[in-house]
């Protein structure tokens, strides 16, 4: 019985402390960089055919490889739901994640962020023929509004416009509910700047612009908190890539 108990609690120890050393280092082992995505944003990420990570291509792969070269480690990518990155950074799955994504003071709770290294905003993506959509304000007239879960899009939609929920759509990806505009079945996407314009293009559908609705929005990376050392090896190389013109250079040849 006593030899039971024993062996248990020395088990249970083995387990606290894989555990523990599972959740220090990410996925990967040192030499790796692991980044957690959503590739689904043109164009910060995406997949093709033969992207610069296997799949992978976009802006933070460039970046997050420039990263992952400074610090003289390989770079993994693992593939997830917007949705599932905080917890994924808290848990250490990931090293970092790197997804457009944009500080906020919610987000500050749960992970740390880097220095913002890009700027954008969010726009209304609607059919080329609208007439009636010129202000986020209109959608408050019983538009329907697509947006993607736990996007910025979809907080301002649901929070500061307070649309009706019965006039919201929320996909999982941006082109989902874009296509819903292009079929009519929503009137406008509120989504970030750069992928909406990305998407508007591919569809022949049109980008509203209201700077007074929406507020401009600094994407920086997360890590998880109190994870110093990456964080400082983020800044270092995101600062210096951004002084050098590096980061502009990198999105020039994606736009
Ligand atoms: N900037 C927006 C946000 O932080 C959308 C980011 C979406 N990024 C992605 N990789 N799918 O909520």
């Amino acid at each position: 019985m006593k030899k039971g108990i024993l062996k248990l609690a020395a088990l249970s120890v083995a387990a606290v402390l894989s555990v523990g050393l599972m959740a220090g280092c990410g996925e990967g082992s040192d030499d790796k960089l692991v980044m957690g995505t959503n590739a689904a944003f043109e164009p910060f990420e995406f997949t093709t055919t033969e992207g610069l990570v296997g799949e992978f291509d976009g802006i933070d792969v460039a970046i997050a490889l420039e990263l992952a070269k400074s610090m003289d480690k390989e770079l993994v990518i693992e593939d997830m739901e917007f949705d599932g990155l905080l917890a994924s950074v808290q848990t250490g799955k990931i090293d970092m994640a790197v997804a457009g994504m944009t500080i906020k003071e919610e987000r500050l709770k749960s992970v740390d962020f880097s220095i913002p290294y890009y700027t954008a905003t969010q726009v209304m993506v609607v059919a080329a023929d609208n007439t009636d959509i010129a202000k986020a304000e209109d959608l408050k007239n019983g538009k329907k509004v697509g947006v993607v879960l736990g996007y910025t899009g979809d907080s301002i939609v649901t929070d500061d416009l307070a649309i009706a929920e019965e006039n919201i759509t929320r996909a999982n990806r941006g082109v989902d509910v874009v296509q819903d505009v292009k079929n009519g079945k929503l009137d406008a996407v509120v989504i970030d700047s750069y992928t909406g314009k990305a998407l508007a293009e591919k569809n022949g559908l049109k980008v509203i612009e209201d700077a007074e609705a929406f507020e401009a929005e600094e994407y920086a990376i997360a890590v998880a908190k109190g994870n110093t050392e990456l964080l400082d090896a983020i800044n270092t190389k995101l600062e210096e890539m951004l002084t050098s013109g590096k980061i502009e250079e990198i999105a020039q040849q994606y736009n």
